[in-house]
C-alpha cells in the first residue's frame, strides 16, 4: 500500500520566476546589465537575449490562467528594477510600476498570493556604469526602489524577498564572470556581497515602514549542503570551507550579525571594507527565510587554489546542468538551517530541474524524470517537516520554460513548455503532476 504523506493545512504550493528570464518587453524599460552581456561574444549560449523571453510583460493574463488551472497558491515573480526606475534612480516610470500593480491584482482575483523579489540580477544598466555593487551608494538606491515599490504594492503585496541568491551575484557576476557583469576579481566580489548584504538589510526597514501592516520580509539564499568526499580530516575540512564560502558567508552575517572567522582568515586581505554599524543593519530579523535548493556538494582536498577544494560527481543521477539528483540534501539542509539559525519560517522558494524535453505531435511532454525529481524532493521536504522544521511553502522552478542565464534557452526548467517561435504554452506531465500534489495537498510515498 502507497502511504500518503499529507503536509499541514495552508501549506503554500507555488511557483517561480524571475523578471528577466520571463517577461520580454524590452522597449517599455531601461536597459539592465543582462542586455549589454548578453551583446557580449561568447558569453551566452548562441548569442540568446531576454528581449523577448516569454513576452510575460504582454501576456502575463494568459499566465496567471494557467497558474489557476494548477491550482496555484502562491506565485513568486521578480520586479525589474530598470522597469520601474529606468536609470535605477531618480524618474519612475509608472506604466512599469502599474503592470506589477495589475499582475499583482490578476493574481489576487485568483487567489494567488503574490511572493515579490526585489532583486532578481537585472541592475539597471545606469547604475553599472557608476560602479554597480562594488560602489557603496547602489545600496542606498536599492534602499530607495524598495521603498518605491512596497509604498505601490504593499497595500496588496505581503511577502517579500530583498535578494534572490546574492552569492551568485557576487562570485559568478564578479569572480568567475559567467553572469553579468561579467568581473573577475575576488577582492570585488567580496565588496560586492558586503554591498548586496548591506542593501538587504537597508530594504528591510525601507520595506517594514512602506508596506502595510502585513508585511513578512526575507531573503532567498542558494544553499548547498556540503558532504565531505571521505571522512579524512582534510576532505572534512575542505567541505566546511566551501560550506563557508557558500552558506555561511551570508547565513552568519544575516542570522548572528557576523562574517565567519575561519573564511575571514582564509580571504585574508581580499576581505571586505565594514563601516561600523553594517552587520547591525544586515542582521534585522527577518519573518523567513527563502531556500533555493537544487542539488548537494561533495569536496575533496585539492592544494592549489585559494579554497583549496575540488569538487568530486559521485555516482548517480543528474540533470541536464549536470546537477546531481540529491533529494535527501534537502532535508540535510532544511534540518540544519532550523536548527543552526532558527528563522520563524522557512520557504523553499526554488526547487525544479531542467531535462531535454521533447513537445509531441499531439502537444504534450512526457517529462517522467521531472515527476520523479519533484515528487522525491517534495518527499524530502516532507521528512524535514516531520522534524519540525517551521517549512511553510514551496515554490517550484518554473512556472514555464525561460532564460536561463548563460545558457540562453537551451535549457528547460519549466513544468509548463514554452514554443518561443509562437509563444505558445504547453502543460508538461510534470505540471499535471504539481496540480495533483496541490490538490491533494499530499504526496504519494
Ligand atoms: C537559480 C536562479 C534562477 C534559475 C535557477 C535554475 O540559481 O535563481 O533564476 O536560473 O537557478
Amino acid at each position: 500500500m502507497k502511504q500518503k504523506r499529507h503536509f499541514p493545512q495552508g501549506f503554500l504550493w507555488g511557483t517561480a520566476t524571475a523578471a528577466y528570464q520571463v517577461e520580454g518587453g524590452i522597449a517599455e524599460r531601461g536597459r539592465c546589465i543582462w542586455d549589454d552581456f548578453c551583446r557580449w561574444p561568447g558569453k551566452v549560449w548562441n548569442g540568446d537575449t531576454g528581449d523577448v523571453a516569454d513576452d510575460h510583460y504582454h501576456r502575463y493574463r494568459e499566465d496567471v490562467d494557467l497558474m489557476a488551472r494548477l491550482g496555484l497558491g502562491a506565485y513568486r515573480f521578480s520586479i525589474s528594477w530598470p522597469r520601474v526606475l529606468p536609470s535605477g534612480a531618480g524618474v519612475v516610470n509608472e506604466t512599469g510600476l502599474d503592470f506589477y500593480s495589475r499582475l499583482v491584482d490578476a493574481l489576487l482575483a485568483a487567489n494567488i498570493q503574490p511572493f515579490v523579489t526585489l532583486y532578481h540580477w537585472d541592475l539597471p544598466a545606469e547604475l553599472q556604469r557608476l560602479g554597480g555593487w562594488a560602489a557603496r551608494d547602489t545600496a542606498y538606491r536599492f534602499a530607495d526602489y524598495a521603498a518605491l515599490v512596497a509604498h505601490r504594492l504593499g497595500d496588496r503585496v505581503h511577502h517579500w524577498i530583498t535578494h534572490n541568491e546574492p552569492w551568485v551575484v557576487a562570485f559568478i557576476g564578479h569572480l568567475d564572470g559567467r553572469h553579468a557583469p561579467g568581473w573577475q576579481d575576488a577582492c570585488l566580489a567580496l565588496q560586492v556581497a558586503h554591498h548586496l548584504l548591506l542593501s538587504h538589510g537597508l530594504a528591510v526597514d525601507a520595506l517594514r515602514a512602506q508596506g502595510g501592516s502585513q508585511t513578512q520580509v526575507g531573503i532567498t539564499l542558494n544553499l548547498s549542503p556540503a558532504y565531505p568526499a571521505s571522512d579524512r580530516a582534510e576532505d572534512v575540512a575542505a567541505a566546511q570551507r566551501h560550506d563557508g564560502y557558500l552558506n555561511r558567508w551570508f547565513l552568519d552575517p544575516v542570522f548572528t550579525g557576523h562574517y565567519p572567522q575561519d573564511m575571514w582568515a582564509l580571504y585574508d586581505y581580499r576581505v571586505p571594507r565594514v563601516a561600523p554599524g553594517d552587520l547591525e543593519i544586515i542582521r534585522r530579523p527577518l519573518d523567513f527565510l527563502g531556500v533555493n535548493y537544487y542539488s548537494r556538494v561533495v569536496l575533496r582536498h585539492e592544494p592549489g587554489n585559494l579554497l583549496g577544494y575540488a569538487a568530486v560527481q559521485p555516482a548517480g543521477e543528474y540533470t541536464a546542468m549536470g546537477w546531481e539528483v540529491y533529494p535527501q540534501g534537502l532535508t540535510d539542509l532544511l534540518c540544519r538551517l532550523a536548527q543552526e539559525y532558527r528563522p520563524p519560517a522557512i520557504y523553499i522558494t526554488e526547487n525544479g530541474c531542467a531535462y531535454e524535453d521533447v513537445l509531441t505531435e499531439q502537444g504534450e511532454v512526457h517529462d517522467a524524470k521531472r515527476v520523479d525529481y519533484l515528487h522525491h524532493h517534495f518527499l524530502a521536504a516532507h521528512r524535514a517537516l516531520e522534524q519540525g522544521v517551521p517549512l511553510k511553502g514551496y515554490f517550484v522552478w518554473s512556472l514555464m520554460d525561460n532564460f536561463e542565464w548563460s545558457y540562453g534557452y537551451s535549457r528547460r526548467f519549466g513544468i509548463t513548455y514554452v514554443d518561443y517561435a509562437t509563444q505558445k504554452r504547453y502543460l508538461k506531465d510534470s505540471a499535471k503532476y504539481y496540480a495533483q500534489v496541490i490538490a491533494a495537498n499530499a504526496v504519494e510515498e
